[in-house]
């Protein structure tokens, strides 16, 4: 064929610019090459998944006469993503949470070449398994400038390992323990909440930081600020501030109506969201102050434990919800055992393997070593009916955002 008849097959048949006949056939060929590759990969994936079941023991041992034969879920359709996704059969006997119960997660992720697996139940038997290539708590996740109008509305606590965002109304009713070491993030997330809270007309926040960061000129002008105590020139001024939080909750649960077991939050009964800032720093900085004669009162410290335990242990029913900062959960350095076992959903940061375990139970024991060296603004998440989970909070950005946003949104005195 000379040059100008292959110049020919590649015109389009009237002449025009385009695919010829050479350039659709070579399209053809693409398209079919590219079909089979689709169901080469999608067989392998199926074999994968079959040997992977296998390996973990997802499976059933079927005594035939020629001896045992092994079943594995079904496989029907496998997309192609990303992420890529296979919907499976359980067998009888089998729950979804069979796939990432224990370590089975992760390895039969691996086995498959993804990162991670995460199960969404489909109908009847079937659930549909989404492979994910990388690691979401990797990556760093903004938080927009956006605020819940009340505290029923759930606002963005974090990202799981497979990618779905959670969420945390502030009425549920949980205390929240915030534990990580020195820079592992746990400010800074509670920069992100906060922010998030400080339009909605009916939460207040009200609290103590002897940091003077969290709390304190951030807030001046918004309503929060009255009920703000910060730095250490004054200790006895946050025992003061808990122990009139304490006054208020009792004058709420005197108040509940009849045939009512809690407040129900208004604009003018606010959720009341007590964050203490390195709550053990408050609590030695007490401790050291010159104690009281005999008779003469009660030490400093005494009254600031007395009225955290009681807003802990009473103030769930009174719309109270305490938001304690440690970079421990040791019992004696959170006001107690007792104390340390009010709180409903509970948060580490990078902490070493005894405080996670501390904090989170025997659970908690697998994932120690990984995350005694988490990046800042990971976490490890527990309770509220929730799996313990590894997370990546939002992050605002700078600490200037965060005092932006409080000035921006924080709710006002009515004029
Ligand atoms: N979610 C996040 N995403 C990315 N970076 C983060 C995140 N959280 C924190 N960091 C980084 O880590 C630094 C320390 O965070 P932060 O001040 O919250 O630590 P901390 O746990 O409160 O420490 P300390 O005990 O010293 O108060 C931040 O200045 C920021 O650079
Ligand atoms: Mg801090």
């Amino acid at each position: 064929m000379t040059v100008a008849e292959t110049h020919a097959l590649e015109r389009a048949p009237d002449g025009r610019a385009g695919p010829g006949l050479l350039g659709r056939l070579r399209e053809r060929q693409a398209r079919r090459d590219y079909e089979a590759s689709i169901v080469a990969y999608a067989e392998a994936v199926r074999g994968a998944f079959r040997e992977a079941c296998t390996g973990l023991s997802i499976c059933h041992y079927v005594q035939v006469a020629a001896g045992v034969t092994i079943r594995t879920p079904r496989v029907g359709e496998v997309r192609v993503g990303p992420p890529t996704s296979l919907t499976v059969e359980l067998l009888p006997g089998q729950e979804p949470r069979d796939f990432t119960a224990k370590e089975n997660g992760p390895r039969l992720a691996h086995t498959l070449g993804a990162h991670g697996l995460r199960v969404e139940p489909i109908a009847g038997r079937w659930v549909r398994l989404h492979l994910l290539d990388a690691d979401p708590l990797r990556d760093g996740f903004g938080l927009p400038p956006a605020v819940v109008h009340s505290g029923s509305e759930a606002v963005v606590l974090g990202r799981t390992e497979d990618g779905v965002t959670l969420g945390h109304a502030i009425t549920d009713p949980a205390h929240l323990a915030v534990q990580g070491m020195n820079g592992s993030g746990k400010s800074v997330f509670t920069y992100g909440l906060l922010a998030q809270l400080a339009a909605a007309p009916d939460v207040l926040i009200a609290g103590s930081d002897i940091t003077g960061l969290l709390l304190g000129r951030a807030w001046d002008g918004t309503i929060h600020r009255a009920h703000q105590v910060t730095g250490t020139a004054d200790i006895a001024a946050h025992a003061v501030l808990l122990e009139d939080l304490v006054a208020e909750m009792d004058r709420r649960l005197a108040t509940i109506p009849p045939r009512q077991d809690k407040i129900v939050p208004s604009a003018g009964c606010p959720t009341v969201l007590v964050p203490l800032e390195e709550f053990p720093g408050l609590l030695r900085a007490a401790d050291g102050l010159p104690r009281p004669k005999r008779g003469e009162g009660v030490p400093v410290g005494d009254r600031i434990r007395a009225a955290v335990l009681r807003l802990l242990s009473e103030g769930r029913k009174a719309a109270f919800r305490v938001l304690m900062l440690a970079q421990r959960f040791e019992a004696t350095a959170v006001g107690g055992g007792y104390a340390r076992d009010q709180f409903a959903l509970r948060l580490s940061f990078r902490v070493p393997a005894d405080s996670l375990e501390m904090l989170h139970g025997t659970d908690a024991r697998a994932l120690g070593q990984e995350h005694a060296n988490a990046d800042p603004g990971v976490a490890y998440l527990s309770g509220l009916g929730r799996d313990c989970q590894r997370i990546r909070v939002p992050y605002l950005g700078e600490y200037g955002e965060y005092v932006d946003r409080v000035q921006r949104f924080g709710r006002r005195a009515e004029s």
